[in-house]
């Protein structure tokens, strides 16, 4: 059985690190097992792709279609130019995605036309807001995909009130968990950057179009940051889509911008503070199992079990509501959580087991 494991951005190699990890130990009982690593290339730049290999101790990609940045249709579909004539060269029996960004959809759908069976890794999240990229990626892979593995009990029940087949869903666990289980020591004996003392900062990542592509709502948000930051230093890595966007805005001399940083100096980042702000997805998840206070900066959240059990609180962009509950958290008010269900550090293993598992079933596409 051949296998194609897909990352494309950042996010995503945290996630298939432990699944190639684990199909490789594996593989001893199976010598028929290949596995071939392919990078979309939505992401290139050293600290949001390199550092993050280098970091996991991810081989190199056996494959790197080098997409690069583009709009969503031409980014999505230079991805499946590419990846469709790797797919005809090595013919690999499934695709595994993982996530909700644009390489996850191009390839599940790239291979799906292909008569190659699809597993999506991180299936059945939902925001429920259609205005996020990453939902119609989340609906769109798992409409087609042939596996769905679960991170929460939620999300089998999102898919399962959409009718999806019993036999296609696997609860196993969060991959990016996963990784956080084996890096968390390496990354807590890092030095912090300069001047920062362990719990006594707080951490901002900002980089969802909803918020930093409208120069209103980036004012509301960095309005809230700059009151935070007269009663704490907050460290900014910015993300590169935010960078140029920031140049209007005004700054506390106390909230420290740096460049993107690499996976174990970020974790071991948060993990020290005593206070997260955020939009992104992952982030909310790390801080939950790190028992790390979490702020989300959007709406809504296609991960509420970190809300529900973890330390979340979805505190949208209005000043007000942020500012409200950082001054709790601050004030030594921050609501305990607990660790969501098999997250455990073994949810690659699961996958693994299960995809060894499957029955060689006969190409059903057109090709
Ligand atoms: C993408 C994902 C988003 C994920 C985020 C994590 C989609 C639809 N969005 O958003 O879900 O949370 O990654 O970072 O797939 N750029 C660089 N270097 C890079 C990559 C991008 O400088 O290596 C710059 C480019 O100017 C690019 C911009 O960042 O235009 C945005 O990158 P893009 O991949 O289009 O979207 P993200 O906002 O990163």
């Amino acid at each position: 059985m051949k296998y194609f494991l897909v990352a494309g951005a950042r996010p995503n190699f945290m996630k298939v690190g432990p699944i190639h990890r684990a199909f490789v130990s594996r593989r001893n009982g199976h010598s028929t097992v290949d596995l071939l690593l392919v990078h979309t290339g939505q992401h290139y730049s050293r600290n949001m792709s390199d550092d993050f290999f280098r970091d996991l101790g991810i081989p190199e990609p056996d494959i790197n279609l080098g997409v690069g940045s583009g709009s969503h249709a031409e980014q999505t579909a230079r991805i499946m130019m590419a990846f469709e004539p790797a797919c005809l060269e090595h013919r690999p029996d499934w695709v595994i995605v993982v996530g909700d960004v644009n390489s996850t959809l191009a390839c599940a759908l790239t291979a799906k036309k292909l008569g190659i069976r699809v597993a999506h890794v991180e299936a059945g999240l939902r925001s429920r807001d259609m205005s996020m990229p990453e939902e119609i990626n989340r609906l769109c892979t798992d409409a087609i995909s042939d596996l769905l593995f679960t991170t929460d009990i939620l999300a089998v029940e999102n898919l399962r009130n959409e009718g999806v087949v019993a036999d296609k869903i696997h609860f196993v666990g969060n991959t990016m968990i996963d990784t956080l289980c084996q890096q968390i020591g390496r990354a807590r004996q890092l030095a912090l950057p300069e001047g920062l003392a362990s719990g006594q900062y707080a951490v901002l990542t900002l980089h969802r179009p909803a918020n930093v592509d409208f120069p209103e709502r980036l004012g509301l948000v960095m309005g809230a940051i700059n009151t935070i930051a007269t009663r704490i230093p907050v460290v900014f890595p910015v993300h590169p889509r935010t960078k140029p966007r920031l140049k209007q805005v005004e700054m506390h001399p106390r909230i420290q911008i740096v460049e993107p940083m690499s996976y174990l100096p970020f974790l071991g980042l948060v993990a020290n503070s005593c206070l997260v702000l955020t939009d992104s997805g992952g982030i909310q998840e790390e801080t939950t199992v790190l028992g790390v206070p979490c702020l989300t900066m959007r709406p809504n959240t296609e991960r509420p079990i970190t809300c529900e059990i973890g330390t979340n609180v979805l505190v949208g962009i209005d000043p007000q509501r942020i500012l409200l509950e950082a001054n709790s958290i601050l004030d030594g008010n921050a609501r305990a959580g607990a660790i969501p269900d098999k997250w455990d550090g073994r949810a690659a293993e699961r996958i693994v087991d299960v995809l060894l598992n499957q029955h060689v079933h006969a190409p059903s596409g057109c090709t």
